[in-house]
């Protein structure tokens, strides 16, 4: 399949402009007085432009980007499954999308039920038992859980002395971030020769000052921690608690879960393993599951039910509070409820198994051309390196998107040299798999100056990646 994106000079919305202030047309009567003085405007500062012209600019923008839509992406860690349109459609829903959020609850009982029976399909999957949809994203998840942790040890009066969070060198940079936001020391933990976490050198680092333990099973490498129930041991005997990053649940489900591995605390990426395209930082939703005694903790509200009557709850003894406005990511609620309805039990089992399986068929191809560190059989995604190639990852990332796929996440986990990080989801082809083995092969034996200069068949070339994420423009006016 050759490949060439569309590529327009396209202006910012501001250039269609006719005027960049928006006269408020019309006389709103009685309404207007009740509209307090200080907030009332006749005209507000806005591009004053057509639909026609809206509407192509963005089309004509997305025309110039990639997305699960458009084919194959297999972006390590972030479980960019093709996310069926039946979601979407359940999520646009009238009755849904233009409910309210401040309608009484009597009028919005289909609402709260949708959130209620997600909140127990939640539970059984983690074998957890208690939920709180109202986390926006992985991130936000992680910090809550965190300060669940903060005020359980404050009550127990050992927020002094439980000051420290252990997480392994293998981790998302989000779970050290969220630990240090929440005001713990940060304590790393080396990965074993098999990639998995050194449990002697857990042993030297665990002690009464640790608050807890932030780790992902399957970890970042793709790898199963198969000491799980030792590690969980050497932390409960020290009274500390065991956060689980549930980022890579689609590993897992249905043949093991958080609970049954000993976790206290759990996020979830709804927005990875429940469906929702979520490129580009959005949208997500990462509620957070917890054990019996930290259920007082979640954060408001959480939905209850008396017999066939749903409600909002905000009366948990301990909360951390809200950490959300209204009631979470209620159209990621809807899509993650959809798609484990439709799925059954069964068919999220099956997925995971054929997740597994796409790996490890990518991981047998491409074993004789680019290194695999760590032998162990993969889960949901694995990691190579390209040094032994003498190529790049960021040449073969690039050569990859020339060529009409999506690249690998580079340079992470930071413990692999020139490492890339393949997860292909249940939702791809064997021929597309190959064709992508295909491509990584390529890659690897193209000259290595020539590798260096793709792309050319994408709307942008290369970039400043530095100036690119410090120096950001985010507002319409620069
Ligand atoms: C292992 C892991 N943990 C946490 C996160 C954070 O999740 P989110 O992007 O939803 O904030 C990610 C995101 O990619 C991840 O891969």
């Amino acid at each position: 399949m050759s490949y060439r994106q569309a590529t327009y000079d396209e202006p910012f919305l501001r250039e269609f402009a006719s005027g960049t202030t928006y006269e408020i047309p019309g006389d709103y009567g009685d309404a207007e007085s009740r509209i307090p003085e200080s907030l009332r405007r006749n005209n507000i500062e806005m591009p004053d432009i057509a639909e026609y012209d809206v509407v192509r600019h963005f089309t004509r923008l997305s025309q110039m980007n990639y997305g699960v839509d458009v084919g194959f992406y297999p972006l390590g860690s972030c479980t960019m499954k093709f996310n069926p349109k039946y979601a979407d459609l359940v999520s646009s829903f009238p009755s849904f999308r233009d409910s309210h959020p401040l309608a009484s609850e009597g009028l919005v009982q289909g609402n709260l039920r949708v959130m209620y029976e997600l909140q127990e399909y939640l539970k059984e999957i983690s074998d957890m038992d208690a939920v709180s949809l109202q986390p926006l994203a992985g991130a936000h998840g992680e910090f809550s859980g965190i300060l669940i942790v903060r005020k359980y040890f404050q009550d127990k009066g050992q927020l002094d002395s439980r000051t420290d969070i252990i997480i392994p060198d293998t981790a998302h940079g989000t779970n050290p971030a969220s630990a240090a936001m929440g005001g713990f020391n940060v304590v790393e933990v080396a990965s074993g020769p098999d990639g998995t976490v050194d449990v002697e050198a857990l042993r030297k680092v665990v002690s009464d000052h640790t608050a807890a333990l932030m780790i992902t099973n399957p970890n970042t490498l793709g790898i199963f921690e198969h000491n799980i129930f030792e590690i969980s041991s050497i932390l409960h005997e020290k009274g500390a608690l065991l956060y689980y990053d549930g980022a890579n649940l689609n590993a897992i489900l249905g043949q093991t879960s958080p609970g049954l591995m000993g976790f206290d605390i759990v996020h979830f990426n709804l927005h990875k393993t429940f469906a929702t395209p979520h490129g580009g930082g959005g949208p997500g939703s990462g509620p957070i599951a917890v054990r019996k005694h930290l259920q007082d903790y979640l954060p408001v509200p959480v939905v209850r039910r008396t017999g066939d009557r749903y409600n909002l709850d905000y009366s948990l003894k301990n909360t951390i509070g809200k950490v959300s406005s209204f009631y979470g990511s209620f159209g990621v609620l809807l899509r993650a409820w959809s798609y484990i309805t439709k799925s059954g039990g069964d068919g999220l089992g099956m997925n995971s198994k054929i997740a597994v399986l796409d790996t490890n068929y990518i991981s047998a191809r491409l074993a004789g051309t680019y290194g695999i560190p760590f032998k162990k059989e993969k889960m949901h995604e694995l990691v190579i390196s390209s040094s032994s190639t003498g190529r790049r990852a960021l040449d073969i990332a690039k050569y990859v998107l020339d060529k009409g796929m999506h690249p690998p996440t580079v340079y992470f986990p930071l413990i692999v040299k020139e490492s890339m990080m393949i997860e292909p989801t249940e939702t791809v082809s064997k021929q597309d798999l190959d064709r992508y083995c295909d491509l990584l092969e390529l890659a690897a034996h193209e000259p290595a100056d020539q590798l260096s200069e793709h792309p050319f068949n994408t709307a942008i070339g290369r970039i400043d990646e530095v100036r690119a994420a410090r120096d950001q423009k985010l507002n319409w006016h620069s």
